[in-house]
């Protein structure tokens, strides 16, 4: 059963056509990758999916559900949550504060924020920074919370934009093993990222646009030597012989 369906998904801005006629789904416990050059639509799709914006045209779909005019508190009610490209913490406010805020998107009662957080911590090996002011992060631990956040509303699907960005390499493996703990916890994972050793890694499948238009599809071997994928996007070191 697909957890997410996206049929001809288009999103204008004015005159510009951010995505074209988008097609796509995700089974229950897949991680599913998107990738494409800068500017080519990728957050623009999640911002439709998590209902930051409607679509101008087209149907999305959760758990069969038709979810296109939701707003992104009732869709994270409903099991949705997404990060954001920028990451915005409130800075003067401790890590496990943050956490909360995540929680009480789905809880009214503050002793379950408070735990359903410390577990989110725990499981992210976080729990030591829990007092630190959030605004006193390094890069990849403000990524972290921004992870331990979306995970603390309790979500079915998660999607990921672009939380390896500015990670060093032993961040970037240590992120793609967190990210595949939370798929042996159930939770279908839907990532943007430009780091193509981690989406390749993590991915089940990917979708590649160019100019909001899918132009590949298929395992990340595939993908990678799909003609059309190396000339918008990857260049000529990614060709497979
Ligand atoms: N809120 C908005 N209003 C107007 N134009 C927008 C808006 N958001 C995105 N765009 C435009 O839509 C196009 C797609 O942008 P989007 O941010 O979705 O790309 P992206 O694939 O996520 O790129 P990147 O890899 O750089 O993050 C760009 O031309 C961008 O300038
Ligand atoms: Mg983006």
């Amino acid at each position: 059963m697909k957890i997410l369906e996206v049929r001809e998904m288009t999103k204008d801005f004015g005159g510009l056509r951010a995505v074209d006629g988008l097609n796509l789904g995700i089974e229950k416990g897949q991680i599913l990758g998107l990738i494409g050059p800068n500017g080519a639509g990728k957050s623009t799709a999640f911002n439709c999916i998590a209902g930051v914006f409607p679509p101008t045209r087209g149907e999305i779909f959760f758990n069969g559900e038709k979810i296109n005019r939701s707003k992104p508190w009732t869709l994270c009610k409903k099991g949705l949550a997404r990060t954001f490209q920028i990451v915005k913490p409130f800075a003067s406010k401790s890590v496990l504060y943050n956490v909360m805020v995540g929680a009480f998107a789905t809880t009214d009662h503050r002793a379950e924020a408070e735990a359903r957080a410390m577990d989110v911590l725990k499981s992210m090996n976080f729990e030591d920074k829990k007092e630190t002011r959030a605004g006193n992060l390094t890069i990849a631990d403000r990524k972290r919370l921004e992870i331990a956040r979306a995970l603390a509303t309790r979500p079915k699907i998660l999607l990921l934009d672009e939380v390896m960005a500015g990670l060093r390499p032993a961040e970037v493996d240590e992120m793609v093993a967190i990210i595949k703990g939370l798929r042996d916890q159930g939770i279908t994972i839907f990532v943007i990222e430009h780091i193509m050793r981690a989406i390749m890694a993590l991915s089940d499948r990917i979708i590649v646009i160019h100019f909001g238009k899918k132009i590949s599809e298929g395992t990340p071997d595939a993908v990678a030597s799909d003609e059309n994928v190396i000339k918008a996007y990857l260049g000529d070191e990614y060709v497979v012989s």
